[in-house]
């Protein structure tokens, strides 16, 4: 279950298919699935690997699909009997260029799909964060009868430290036992979201759209620490940065605050506008660097006396380690 981590962040687009419209066959009885993503900061792409290895060991065929925010082609969905899809949360809601290629596709009725979506932190707040993808699936009949909220470290905020972040990918790895448990033998997962997390996905939502769009207008990088590597130009998935006339790195206004440009610098010479003014800031050189903190010691971080932040984690640990125990039983 312990992959590494695929850590070159060179590789902006990690799809298995090159040409994905060519893909598969329903050809030998496998369930064929597609595990349909977005990332910023590529904790998304982790986990899809991780499950991507394990609905393998299940005798499923996986094709993945990262979706490029520059191309929303409508896919080809013929190949396959499911569809898992993918993506962090940002402001309570599944983020905008996530939304917008959902958008853009025609899924084929009576698909089956399940939901496997990661933020930093489990307060019920993000509980109603696929609802307006759920929309437009709901209105493509596909049927979406598992959704699973994985918890990995921010990109945004603060930086987590690694023993929680072990417990974390612990956490992640009983829960991705679970999800496989559940979507291989179709026994639904889901949760009627509640009226307060619906209210406040969609106060949040609309802001997120734009909110990189405004944010790009402040975004600034230091000149004294730049090393003129260019990293930042070449990954952002968008597009958004490049060199002025006089040699600078300057913005468009087409940014999804992915994070991905500042989080990566080499050099951490980028102020993030607004999120700066919050005490929000985020650079790790390499990423978290997932293959080594998987090989630490597991001990206790979050405890029933965990208070503050990270009391939330407490009863969404709990209710993981419950279930996991359940299907244990089970099997
Ligand atoms: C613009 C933005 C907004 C975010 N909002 C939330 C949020 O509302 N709740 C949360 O728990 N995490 C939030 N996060 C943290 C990410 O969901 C989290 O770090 C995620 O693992 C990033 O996945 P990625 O590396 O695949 O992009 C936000 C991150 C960004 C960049
Ligand atoms: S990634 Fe950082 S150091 Fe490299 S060019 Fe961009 S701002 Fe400068
Ligand atoms: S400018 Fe930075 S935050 Fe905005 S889309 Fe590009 S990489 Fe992401």
């Amino acid at each position: 279950m312990h992959l590494s981590m695929e850590k070159s962040v060179e590789k902006i687009s990690n799809n298995d298919a090159s040409s994905f419209n060519e893909g598969g066959g329903k050809t030998n009885g496998a369930v064929h699935c597609l595990l349909l993503y977005y990332t910023g900061t590529f904790n998304t792409r982790y986990i899809t690997q991780k499950l991507k290895a394990r609905l393998e060991q299940e005798g499923w065929q996986i094709t993945t699909y990262e979706i490029n925010p520059l191309n929303n082609e409508a896919l080809d969905y013929s190949p396959y009997d499911i569809v898992g899809l993918g993506s962090p949360i940002y402001g309570f809601a599944a983020p905008y260029a996530f939304l917008r290629f959902i958008r853009a596709q025609k899924f084929p009725a009576g698909m089956r799909a399940f939901i496997y979506k990661n933020s930093g932190e489990t307060y019920h707040a993000n509980d109603a964060s696929s609802k307006y993808f759920l929309r437009k699936l709901r209105r493509d009949k596909v049927i979406v009868e598992n959704e699973y909220h994985f918890v990995m470290p921010y990109n945004i905020h603060f930086r987590f430290e690694d023993a929680c972040i072990r417990e974390m990918l612990e956490m992640d790895r009983k829960l991705m036992e679970i999800l496989v448990y559940e979507v291989t033998h179709r026994i639904p997962n889901w949760k009627p979201y509640k009226l307060w997390p619906r209210f406040v996905s969609s106060v949040v939502a609309r802001p997120q759209y734009i909110g990189g769009n405004v944010n790009s207008f402040l975004y600034k990088v230091d000149k004294k620490k730049c090393i003129n590597c260019d990293l930042c130009i070449k990954r952002c998935p968008t597009q958004n940065i490049y060199r002025n006339k006089k040699g600078e790195i300057a913005f468009h206004h087409h940014c999804l605050m992915c994070m991905r440009c500042s989080f990566y610098c080499p050099a951490d010479a980028f102020d993030i506008g607004f999120l700066e003014d919050w005490g929000w800031h985020v650079n790790i050189k390499g990423g978290y660097d997932f293959e080594r903190i998987e090989k630490m010691p597991l001990k206790p971080f979050i405890t029933p006396d965990t208070k503050g932040f990270f009391k939330c984690y407490v009863e969404k640990y709990e209710k993981i380690n419950e279930r996991y125990e359940e299907i244990m039983k089970a099997k």
